[in-house]
Order: C-alpha cells, then sequence, then structure tokens
C-alpha cells in the first residue's frame, strides 16, 4: 500500500509533464506483473495491443480549407536554396529494439535468425544503404551478461521475487545474442547500437562492450552510457538529488572503466535525454561535449511526442480519447513542435563535429495509442516527422519496438505460442522508414528543406530534396481524407525561371511513386508504389504487388510538372532518372525458411535471386550476403567463421526455398 500511494505520487507529479517515458514500460513483456510500475490495469488484455482492431475515423477536414491547387518554384541547383540541412543518409530512419523483446524479432540465437526481420533490413539496406538497429531501452539498465542460461536461451528476465513489487528483474544474456547481431550483419548491412548498463555506478557491468566489441568489431557503431538519465531520480534509481553534473560524473566512470580495460571508447552516446526532468541545454552547461569529445560518437536524445499512460497507470488523470488526440498526428505542426526543443543541440551538435541522433522515439510512450498508432495516419505523421527531423539537421532516429503489449509496433512477430502458423504483422510506419529511405537516397549526399509551401498550411507539407547539389526529389505529403477527390492538391513544380534568377529548368517528364490508403484510420490496406507489406499475420517480411510508378509529362514550355497528391497520402516525385534509379533497388535478396531446416529455421537466400540480381544494381544489391567474405566476420577475434554460413546458405537454398519463414 506504502508503495502504490508512493507510485501514486510520483506519477501524480509526473501528470504535467506531456511526454513520459514511464520506466518499465514502454514495449516491456513485465506490464501487468509485479514489478515496480505494475498496476492491476497494466494487465496484458488477451488481444494484445499489436494486434488492437479499433479504427478511427478521419478528422473533420480543417476549415479553412488550404488551397487544392498552388505552385513551388525551386532552383536547380543547391546553391540557389538558403537553409537546406547537412549532408543526409537514407539510414536515417532505423529501429530501436527493447532489448527484452529482442528475441522475439531478431532471432532466438546465432543460428535461428527471424527470416521476417531479415527481409525487411534487407528492405531498408537497399534503398539507404544500410540500417541502424538498436538494441537497448529500459531493459538495457538491468542487464547482466551470464555465459548461459537454461535451456539455452539467449535472453532471460531473472526470477523475482514477487511480493516485492519495487524489484525490478534483471535482464540477463548471453553472448549469444550478440554472435546472432553478428550473423545478421553479415547477411544484410545492418549496424547496431548497444547500450552499457548504468543502473548502478558502483556496479559497472562493461561485459557487453567487451563481448559486443570483440563480437561485432566495425558493425557495432556505438555504446550508449545511461538510457534517460534525467529521469533516473523520478524513478527512484539515483537520489532525488542526481543532476547533469552526475550525469557528467557517471558517463566519466564508465569511460574510465573502459580505459582500463583497453576497450574502445570513441563510439560511446549520451546524454540519451527524456527531455522529460532536463534539458539538452542543462547537460551542454555542464561542459560535458568538450570533456568527452573524443569519446562521442553523436550525441542523443529520446523523446516521444505524446503519451498514453493515463490509460495505463494511476496518476495521470483521464485517459486520452484516441479519436481526439487523432487530428494531432495529422498535422505538420506535430513534428515541428516536437523537435523545436532540440533546434538549438543540432546547431551545437553541428559546431562540434557530432551527428545528432534521436536515438528512440514512437507515437507515443505508454505504448502509443490504439486507433492512431497503428494507422496510416501514423505513417503520415512518421514520415513527415522523420523528413523535418532531417531537415532540422538530426542525422538519424530510431523508431522503437516493443513486444506484443504495445500498439507502435513497426513490426511484431506472432506471439510466441502461434508462431508456427502465423506470419509476422507489418505496422503502418514500416512504409515510412522505407519512404524516407528512398526519398534520401543512398548517396549519403542529400540535403533537405521543409518548403512550408502553400502559404505554410499544416495540412499539406512538402520538402525538397539536392542531391549531390542538384534537386533530386520532392515530398509532398497530404494529411486529409476525403474520398471525394476534392481535397486531393495539385503542386505545380517549377525548376528554375521565374524570379529564380536561374534558367527554367523543369524536365520533360517525372516520376512519381505514392503512399496511399482508402483513409487515415486504415491499417493493412497501405500500398508504396503500389506494393504493400501484408495485413495482420500475412507479412514474411517481402513487398508484394507489382511496383508501379506514375509518370507526369511536364509543360517545359510554360516550365511546370503539375504533381497531383491524393487525400490522404504521400508522394515523392523524382525529378531526374537518376534519382528513382537510385531510390528503387533493382531486387533485393530475401530470405526464407528451407523446409528441410525447418527445425533451425536456417535463414537461405532465394537461389533465384542470386541469380537474377547481378544486372543493374547487382552487386549492390548483394552487398548484404557477399560482403562479409571480405569484410565483417575473417578478421574479428574470437568470431566462428562467417564463410561456412555462405556455404550453408547457398546449399540449403538450392535444395528448396519456402517462403513462409517461421520459428
Ligand atoms: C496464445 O497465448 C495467448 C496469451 O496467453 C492466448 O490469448 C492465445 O489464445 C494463445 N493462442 C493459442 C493458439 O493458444
Ligand atoms: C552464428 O552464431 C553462432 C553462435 O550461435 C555460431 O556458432 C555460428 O558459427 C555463427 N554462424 C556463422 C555463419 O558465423
Ligand atoms: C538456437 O535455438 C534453437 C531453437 O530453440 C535451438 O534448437 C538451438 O539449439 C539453439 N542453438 C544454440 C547454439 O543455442
Ligand atoms: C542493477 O542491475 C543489476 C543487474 O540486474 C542488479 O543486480 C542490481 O541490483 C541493480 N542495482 C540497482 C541499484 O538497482
Ligand atoms: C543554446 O544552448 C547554449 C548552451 O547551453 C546556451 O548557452 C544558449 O543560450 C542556447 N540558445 C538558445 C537560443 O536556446
Ligand atoms: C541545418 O544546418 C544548416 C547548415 O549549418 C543550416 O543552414 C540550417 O539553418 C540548419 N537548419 C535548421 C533547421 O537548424
Ligand atoms: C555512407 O556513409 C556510411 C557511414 O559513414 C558509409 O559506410 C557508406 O560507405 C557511405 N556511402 C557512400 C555511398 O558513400
Ligand atoms: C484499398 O485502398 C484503395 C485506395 O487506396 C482502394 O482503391 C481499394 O479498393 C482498397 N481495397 C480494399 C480491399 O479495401
Ligand atoms: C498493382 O499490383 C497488382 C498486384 O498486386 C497488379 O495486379 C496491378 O496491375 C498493379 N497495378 C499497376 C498499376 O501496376
Amino acid at each position: 500500500m506504502a508503495i502504490h500511494t508512493l507510485l501514486f505520487t510520483l506519477f501524480a507529479a509526473l501528470s504535467s509533464v506531456r511526454a513520459i517515458t514511464v520506466y518499465g514500460q514502454t514495449g516491456q513483456q513485465h506490464i501487468g506483473t509485479a514489478t515496480a510500475t505494475g498496476t492491476s490495469s497494466a494487465a496484458p488484455t488477451p488481444t494484445s495491443a499489436a494486434y488492437d482492431a479499433r479504427i478511427l475515423n478521419p478528422p473533420p477536414l480543417p476549415s479553412p480549407l488550404p488551397a487544392n491547387q498552388f505552385g513551388i518554384q525551386l532552383p536547380a541547383q543547391a546553391s540557389g536554396m538558403n537553409g537546406l540541412s547537412i549532408m543526409q543518409s537514407g539510414a536515417f530512419y532505423g529501429f530501436s529494439v527493447e532489448m527484452s523483446v529482442a528475441t522475439q524479432v531478431i532471432g532466438l540465437n546465432g543460428t535461428h535468425i527471424q527470416p521476417p526481420f531479415l527481409n525487411l533490413m534487407s528492405l531498408v539496406a537497399d534503398r539507404a544503404g544500410r540500417v541502424h538497429v538498436r538494441v537497448g531501452g529500459n531493459t538495457q539498465e538491468t542487464a547482466r551478461l551470464v555465459l548461459s542460461l537454461d535451456d539455452g536461451k539467449a535472453i532471460e528476465k531473472q526470477k523475482v521475487d514477487t511480493n516485492n513489487p519495487t524489484q525490478t528483474p534483471a535482464l540477463l544474456f548471453t553472448p549469444e545474442i550478440l554472435y546472432l547481431l553478428a550473423n545478421i550483419s553479415s547477411l544484410v548491412n545492418v549496424k547496431w547500437y548497444l547500450g552499457v548498463p548504468l543502473n548502478d555506478s558502483s556496479d559497472i557491468r562493461l561485459e557487453i562492450a567487451q563481448y559486443g566489441q570483440q563480437i561485432l568489431g566495425d558493425d557495432l557503431i556505438g555504446l550508449q552510457v545511461g538510457n534517460e538519465p534525467d529521469l533516473y531520480a523520478r524513478h527512484g534509481h539515483r537520489p532525488s538529488t542526481y543532476g547533469p553534473y552526475d550525469y557528467l560524473g557517471d558517463f566519466g566512470s564508465v569511460l574510465g572503466a573502459m580505459k582500463n580495460q583497453n576497450l574502445r571508447t570513441d563510439i560511446l552516446l549520451g546524454p540519451s535525454l527524456a527531455t522529460g526532468d532536463w534539458t539538452p541545454e542543462m547537460v551542454w552547461d555542464t561542459g560535458f561535449i568538450n570533456a568527452y569529445s573524443d569519446a562521442l560518437t553523436a550525441l542523443t536524445v529520446e523523446h516521444y511526442p505524446d503519451d498514453n499512460c493515463a490509460a495505463l497507470y494511476a496518476g495521470f488523470g483521464d485517459p486520452k480519447d484516441p479519436q481526439a488526440e487523432f487530428a494531432k498526428y495529422l498535422d505538420h505542426s506535430m513534428g515541428v513542435n516536437t523537435i523545436q526543443p532540440y533546434l538549438n543541440s543540432t546547431m551545437i551538435a553541428q559546431q562540434a563535429g557530432k551527428p545528432f541522433i534521436m536515438f528512440e522515439t514512437n507515437s507515443a510512450s505508454c505504448g502509443g495509442f490504439p486507433g492512431i498508432s497503428t494507422s496510416f495516419g501514423a505513417a503520415l505523421w512518421a514520415l513527415d516527422y522523420g523528413l523535418e527531423m532531417a531537415a532540422s539537421n538530426f542525422s538519424h532516429a530510431l523508431l522503437h519496438v516493443g513486444g506484443q503489449n504495445v500498439y507502435y509496433n513497426p513490426f511484431t512477430a506472432p506471439p510466441t505460442n502461434e508462431t508456427s502458423y502465423h506470419e509476422w504483422t507489418v505496422g503502418p510506419i514500416f512504409y515510412s522508414v522505407l519512404a524516407v529511405a528512398e526519398t534520401l537516397g543512398n548517396s549519403n549526399k542529400s540535403q533537405i528543406k521543409d518548403l512550408w509551401q502553400n502559404s505554410g498550411s499544416v495540412y499539406t507539407p512538402g520538402y525538397a530534396i539536392y542531391e549531390n547539389g542538384n534537386l533530386a526529389r520532392v515530398a509532398l505529403v497530404n494529411f486529409m481524407t476525403d474520398p471525394s477527390g476534392a481535397n486531393d492538391y495539385t503542386v505545380s513544380i517549377s525548376v528554375g525561371g521565374g524570379e529564380s534568377g536561374q534558367p527554367a529548368a523543369t524536365p520533360a517528364s517525372v516520376q512519381v511513386k505514392y503512399l496511399v490508403a482508402p483513409s487515415v484510420g486504415e491499417k493493412f490496406n497501405i500500398t508504396w508504389g503500389n506494393q504493400t507489406l501484408g495485413g495482420q499475420f500475412e507479412a514474411d517480411g517481402t513487398l508484394k504487388g507489382d511496383l508501379h510508378l506514375e509518370t507526369v509529362q511536364c509543360d517545359q514550355q510554360n516550365n511546370v510538372c503539375n504533381v497531383k497528391v491524393p487525400a490522404p497520402g504521400f508522394a515523392l516525385v523524382f525529378m531526374s532518372e537518376d534519382a528513382a534509379k537510385e531510390s528503387e533497388p533493382a531486387s533485393t535478396v530475401t530470405f526464407g525458411t528451407s523446409a528441410v531446416t525447418k527445425y533451425k529455421n536456417t535463414a537461405t537466400i532465394d537461389q533465384a535471386v542470386l541469380a537474377t540480381s547481378n544486372g543493374n544494381r547487382g552487386m549492390q544489391e548483394m552487398r548484404g550476403s557477399t560482403s562479409f567474405g571480405s569484410g565483417n566476420g575473417a578478421a574479428r577475434a574470437g568470431y566462428p567463421g562467417a564463410g561456412a554460413l555462405l556455404a550453408a546458405l547457398i546449399g540449403a537454398a538450392a535444395v528448396r526455398r519456402v517462403l513462409t519463414g517461421r520459428v
């Protein structure tokens, strides 16, 4: 009872803070068990959040309506455009996988990789060149490496005294989880972020750094020091006086301990603030960046634009009504306002020569909202938010993946008792990741700018993307839903000419790729270039359907291309053949499960894909499956031969490929 009251007070104190991450909640499997955050309302419902069926109505059309026809004039060269972002890569959006669910969505161990996960990563890597995935989150903080677990498990929650609700169970993991990640990187170009546990600065546990560096080598690109340290005091993990200088000290302790063990120290990440109780400036003002400049590979924050905590916990007031919240997500202001507190910091990061990363985000903390997080509206929100972050000089953003108990997953593995007959479920925001990757391309040389087009209407945002200094793509969002077509909008794009002082340069035609669904409330009937990942329990991680891009003839005489953006929808306009070719992989390496090795669920490569992928961008496509021979594995101490896997893969693929990858 005392505990309950304490929690109530804590949470009540939080309720005025807008975006809250409650410790022990987001995407974790111990919701509803007797942990510090458990309350009776938190028990998993028979139908998990990930499969929630709620469909929301689109919000009413805005009044006054934005114009449904307007022009934008864009210089052909970046030199004619002010305020373009830093150079961006298509790997802008990556994923943050809660450590406790890694075995559900990534794989059970080094030989038991989830084929749908490989396929999904392959889709992104083929567009972006690579994918950044973090394995961590709240559960990394109590993680402890053990050399083995019962039943050969790679991750397990420590059994705790259920009569003591404040005891947070440790997350036990074995090096096997790191072999799993390494084996994945030898197949698809996935780069990993991990985190050093910091729940107790007198017990710094560096095994994840030691084993991680040894097993992953260069595929480990960052080690987080502390997760949301601005909430440590609030959550009782540190004394109530814990402040930014204490974090400065804790970071130094970890760095010192790593140096003592001769570990690589130039890949550290911080401060990963939730931006709940501290502002980033409070950390910058401690001299953090200068003090650890050699160690910091990037500066990080974590933030969710909204929270659904009241639906789960007492003390937050009345639960928010998803239908009422929905309109907020269908508005450019949502992304702009989420990013605003970080604009000073992205500039400071630039001055310090450090990338600035939104290390964990999604539609709402405490698991997201039913109806919103699972909707096409969320896909449009995530697209606009991602592009706005890129335009605001963030370098990456990681969308969080929780377990069965959250609404916002970009992808969800079936419940473990149903894996033998169900496929995966892909969430709408996964399409946003593909679309952002294609918008920015794979050159690392894209610069983007928010156009604030259509008199700055928040319902019709647009972005221009310059690549290698030339206008390459235009990205256009329509947040409204209107089946009548009256609120589709047509933008007349003029390149050069007019007042630009540059010669007219509108191409003869442009290609347009659409992300569409009948309504912002839609959950599964979503297509990207006419391709889909399928409905609930239908996804194997490959795109289905024939790719289709519209070709729009331009009026070169009048120097304009008229591009229509449906309500609702997203249009990616390729301003040149090259821009389109670069974004669209000729083919993607896919992974299935050989019937022969089904019990082991060994990843296999489709022989047909191996055979056909040599044309066009062939060798690039094969990056994931051929690179390890030359780079990834061979040089690593203690990393068993990756070459063997290739042999096994090709051998198995030659036997048969069944595209129903299952565990
Ligand atoms: C799988 O487990 C969940 C949760 O315990 C349960 O609701 C569901 O019915 C189970 N499915 C089968 C096929 O047993
Ligand atoms: C993958 O990881 C396992 C560890 O379980 C290791 O034994 C195996 O050799 C690895 N596979 C390859 C091809 O490297
Ligand atoms: C990997 O997991 C599978 C399925 O649980 C199991 O059969 C296999 O023995 C495990 N491999 C290792 C190296 O633990
Ligand atoms: C930190 O985590 C470790 C490993 O799970 C656990 O044993 C320890 O009790 C925790 N310490 C604190 C202060 O929470
Ligand atoms: C930006 O951050 C620096 C460092 O904390 C601070 O001195 C400065 O006042 C901030 N500027 C703005 C506009 O917030
Ligand atoms: C992003 O950085 C560029 C280059 O420094 C700068 O011109 C631009 O104003 C920045 N954008 C924002 C939104 O801060
Ligand atoms: C893009 O940047 C990444 C990370 O620095 C690098 O590995 C990759 O080779 C670069 N790609 C190109 C096309 O330069
Ligand atoms: C799916 O949505 C499209 C519009 O995006 C619509 O034309 C089609 O009829 C819908 N299909 C189903 C099965 O609802
Ligand atoms: C879209 O894909 C379907 C197959 O899912 C195909 O039948 C149809 O022709 C494609 N549409 C276009 C315009 O290519």
